[in-house]
């Protein structure tokens, strides 16, 4: 079976991904620095597929290690780039290590590709590139909007970047997934979400009050124009996420993609309030969650879900798990990770 490369595969929703390429019996190696995760990741995603993936720390700015990475295996059919910086408000604070580590890493890749005869490319792209869409639900066609963060610049540069070189190099055929709102862990709890410090996302910050690591959990503003007055975000569970890489990759391998860069947008098409969401984890969870309504996070836009249309007719893909199971699992996994 074809021999697959993941960047980022210790990652969140890298190691959900390997378990997916696992089970349709890829051949899987890891690249990870392990800036944002942990090497017990593997024994996580061992335990699931009963296979333990190859795996090398390395750090894809050093060029050297992946051009030798590269000659390494060279038997290489196609890459996930999952590898990436994606604190939106540190990316701020810190404009040129976005550009680098997300930039600079992406070329030093693409680069690789070129000199094999055929490598298929799948990156991680996200909604953020839409902003506040003018119409709802979101298509792929919708304008990209400036970027509100170099996070977000880093995501829609990334996109151009691979676009430009698919139109000259024929070899690399690729695709942007765009996703939505990622959530929820592998229902065996063995891998899931493991955020460093003061979760910035809403589900974790809910688990992490729950548990009782934070005290409550601030909703950002009840004044927006929507049924309840909350943001509205379209919560993917990462199982279905994961799954949608798979299928990507296979189209690509399998030539069956209808240009050399594509698009698909990743999320349920079913749009959730911050309240919802509550009220999801507190049904199936039965915790009373405690939270508080204060101001508007900056920077927040008011509501966002996938047209999915594309991503089901194209790719053949839709959503099997419901926002109750992505919150279900995003509980079970936590008490896991705290109580062991
Ligand atoms: C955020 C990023 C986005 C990035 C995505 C990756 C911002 C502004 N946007 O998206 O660029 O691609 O994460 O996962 O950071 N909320 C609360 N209380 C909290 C946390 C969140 O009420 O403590 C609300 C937010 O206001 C929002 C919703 O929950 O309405 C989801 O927030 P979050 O999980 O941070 O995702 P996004 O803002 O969609």
């Amino acid at each position: 079976m074809d021999k697959i490369l993941v960047t980022g595969g210790l990652g969140f929703i890298g190691s959900h991904t390997v378990v997916e390429l696992q089970n349709e019996g890829y051949e899987v190696v890891i690249i990870d620095d392990l800036s944002n995760s942990t090497e017990n990741v593997l024994d996580g995603i061992t335990a699931i597929t009963g296979k333990q993936p190859l795996f090398e720390k390395l750090d894809l700015k050093d060029r050297a290690r992946v051009a030798s990475f590269f000659e390494k295996h060279n038997d290489i059919k196609g890459v996930i780039h999952f590898a990436a910086s994606k604190a939106v408000g540190e990316s701020v604070q810190e404009p040129l290590l976005y550009y680098e580590n997300n930039i600079s890493t992406l070329v030093y890749i693409l680069k690789e590709l070129k000199k094999l005869p055929s490598a298929a490319f799948i990156f991680s792209s996200s909604c953020t590139v839409y902003g506040q869409a003018d119409e709802l639900p979101i298509t792929e066609n919708a304008p990209v909007k400036q970027a509100e963060s170099p996070y977000g610049n880093t995501k829609q540069i990334g996109e151009e970047i691979i676009s430009d070189t698919c139109k000259v190099t024929p070899n690399i055929k690729a695709i942007a997934l765009r996703y939505f709102n990622p959530v929820g862990s592998h229902k065996s709890a063995k891998i899931g979400e493991l955020p460093i410090g003061v979760p910035q996302n809403l589900v974790p910050f809910i688990t992490q009050t729950a548990i009782g690591i934070r005290q409550e959990l601030s909703v950002f503003g009840d004044d927006y124009p929507t049924p309840d007055g909350t943001c509205i975000r379209d919560y993917i569970h990462v199982v279905d996420l994961a799954k949608a890489h798979v299928v990507a990759l296979n189209r690509l391998l399998q030539n069956k993609n209808k240009a050399n860069y594509e698009t698909f947008n990743l999320g349920t098409g079913k749009g959730s309030s911050v309240l919802e969401v509550v009220q999801a984890f507190e049904k199936v969870s039965g915790e009373k969650l405690n939270y508080k309504i204060v101001g508007r996070r900056e920077g927040d836009i008011i509501s966002a879900y996938a047209d999915t249309t594309k991503a089901n007719d194209e790719l053949g893909w839709k959503t099997e798990l419901t926002l109750d199971d992505a919150m279900r699992s995003a509980w079970k996994w936590e008490q896991v990770v705290r109580k062991g």
